[in-house]
């Protein structure tokens, strides 16, 4: 329930306690590296018309919403982890902030910050969606199709296998996709990768776009 230890804080508690980065570290590193680090950028850039409002659902060091700051968007990233906020602030100066829970999350949130209430993109990838607090999850998609526009779609995308968070939870397609009903949401895609690999049966991730799902009647 809102309030209650995220999945993303007992994987930070166990890296700390293991003297490890973690994935702040690891996408600082990718960076010095040269590496591709905006493959859920561009397909969210695909699926946004020109210079639109993109909300970036659990930010995290900024990778993707900083990408498409890039390609011309009004982004706002959206995160609660302190440290992993001001890691974004020094490496994707561009990209405004707001500090809130996922499942805390409102459109007064947004206005209070001077940010917009609705958006053209909802993108919420790098395993967001199973690292929320428990339960949470039927709140946050409620909570970001509050924000979507009429029009508007979502990209989410997480691991059904292999996670690389340890205290990442299971999340059945079918789970995710009545939590989705629920919300007011439709899957409208599913691909096994942001290069829109087909899915099948046998794989590990998945990476979903909703909409609003249409009106009964
Ligand atoms: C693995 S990182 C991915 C970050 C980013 N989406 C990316 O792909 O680089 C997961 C992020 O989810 C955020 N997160 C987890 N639970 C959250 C919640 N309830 N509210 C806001 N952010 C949350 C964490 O703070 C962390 O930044």
């Amino acid at each position: 329930m809102a309030g209650t230890t995220t999945r993303w804080e007992q994987a930070r508690a166990q890296e700390r306690a293991a003297g490890r980065g973690g994935y702040g570290a690891h996408f600082a590193q990718l960076i010095d590296e040269g590496a591709d680090i905006e493959g859920e950028a561009r397909l969210a850039d695909v699926l946004a018309p020109r210079g639109v409002r993109i909300l970036d659902a659990g930010s995290g060091m900024g990778r993707v919403g900083g990408a498409l700051v890039g390609r011309g968007h009004q982004v706002v990233g959206v995160d609660f982890d302190l440290e992993i906020l001001d890691q974004s602030r020094r490496t994707y100066p561009a990209l405004p902030l707001v500090e809130s829970r996922l499942d805390e999350l409102t459109p007064q949130t947004l206005a209070a910050a001077g940010h917009p209430t609705t958006y053209d993109v909802v993108v919420c990838v790098g395993n967001v969606m199973i690292l929320l607090a428990p339960d949470t999850e039927p709140a946050v998609l409620a909570n970001l199709a509050a924000v979507l526009a009429p029009e508007g779609r979502m990209l989410v995308g997480y691991a059904l296998t292999d996670a690389p968070a340890a205290t990442s939870r299971e999340y059945p397609l079918d789970e995710f996709a009545a939590d989705c009903a629920a919300a007011g949401l439709a899957v409208e895609s599913r691909f096994a990768g942001y290069d829109l690999r087909p899915f099948t049966d046998e794989s590990a991730f998945a990476v979903h776009v909703l909409r609003h799902a249409p009106r009964a009647g």
